[in-house]
């Protein structure tokens, strides 16, 4: 533990920073700033970039000093022999000024662009998590010798962090990417279901005429309304005026036959339960009142 008295090196608090941000509520394009911004605190470079593992391909997920034009390739392992010696050690790996490999940033960095620049030093470390590669963190410089004096044991660190950042941004991008889609798929079932639930409420009588004017009164509000009449009167079709006519009427409107709901199991139903709650709750599960939660709910019979 640090006390107060203790002074963290800037090292220190630039991992500890990126290991606070593994946790934090970050949008993607945030995450991979910040961890890119941690890693030029601890690396002095001219360009930086992160790279994710895409099959055979490195893919730029975020860089800095880089070109436009570098940051939107994608780099194939086996045409850039620097970035494939990186991905295949353990630890990270420091070129030697004089290496024969291309770096496959050549003539991609902002502060020199062009063919006849080349980087003098360079540095890379595989990213993994769980064992897996996933990705790859290099950083470059046009001054030979820039990252002689680096601690091999806070490369290493930083790599297994940058890597479960990694791992973590690409976790919420695929499980934001299945909520969004999900969520569009409710939207046009829900639409769907609302073009095909009843239709127009038929009739020109003055009790027709009145039961209009009340739908619509109620269905501007919150109130809870309770819809009475003799059987096949209409009142499924009242319900879903109301629920039309109302703020509520892109979200769903949720029936519950209650005849049909035995006593045992009304209490689950309606109100959700959590997993281990009884015998077969295998999974937590909403009840109807928080699926309806900003739609209406139609509690029927
Ligand atoms: N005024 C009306 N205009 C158009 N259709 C109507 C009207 N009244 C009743 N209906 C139709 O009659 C049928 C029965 O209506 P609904 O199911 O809403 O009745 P209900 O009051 O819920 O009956 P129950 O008590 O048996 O459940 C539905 O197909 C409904 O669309
Ligand atoms: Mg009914």
């Amino acid at each position: 533990m640090f006390t107060n008295t203790q002074q963290t090196s800037p090292e220190l608090e630039a991992l500890l920073d990126i290991a606070k941000d593994l946790t934090a509520s970050l949008a993607t394009k945030d995450r991979y700033a910040r961890l890119l911004a941690a890693v030029r605190r601890l690396i002095p470079c001219d360009a930086a970039c992160l790279l994710r593992l895409e099959g055979q391909e490195l893919v730029p997920m975020a860089g800095y000093g880089l070109t436009s034009a570098a940051l939107s390739r994608r780099y194939r392992r086996r045409d850039h022999p620097r970035l494939d010696v990186i991905l295949r050690a353990a630890e990270p790996v420091r070129f030697r000024p004089d290496s024969p490999l291309a770096d496959p940033f050549d003539g991609g960095l902002s502060a020199a662009p062009g063919p006849l620049h080349k980087v003098h030093a360079c540095l890379g470390c595989a990213l993994t998590e769980g064992g897996d590669v996933v990705g790859a963190l290099t950083a470059d410089s046009l001054e030979p010798g820039r990252f002689d004096a680096l601690d091999q044991r806070m490369l290493i660190t930083l790599g297994a962090l940058a890597g479960a950042a990694l791992r973590t941004t690409t976790l919420i991008e695929a499980l934001e990417k299945r909520v969004d889609h999900r969520g569009r798929v409710a939207k046009e079932l829900l639409q769907r279901a609302v073009q095909s639930s009843g239709g127009d409420i038929l009739g020109v009588s003055a009790a027709v005429a009145a039961l209009r004017r009340e739908i619509a009164l109620v269905a501007a509000s919150d109130l809870f309304v309770l819809i009475t009449g003799e059987t096949g009167v209409g009142k499924e079709l009242v319900a879903h005026h109301v629920h039309g006519g109302s703020p509520r009427r892109d979200e769903a409107l949720i029936h519950v036959n209650c005849a049909a709901l035995p006593l045992s199991i009304a209490e689950s139903e309606l109100f959700g339960h959590v997993a281990g709650a009884f015998t077969g709750a295998t999974r937590d599960r909403a009840g109807k009142f928080e699926i309806a939660d900003g739609g209406t709910l139609f509690l029927d019979e």
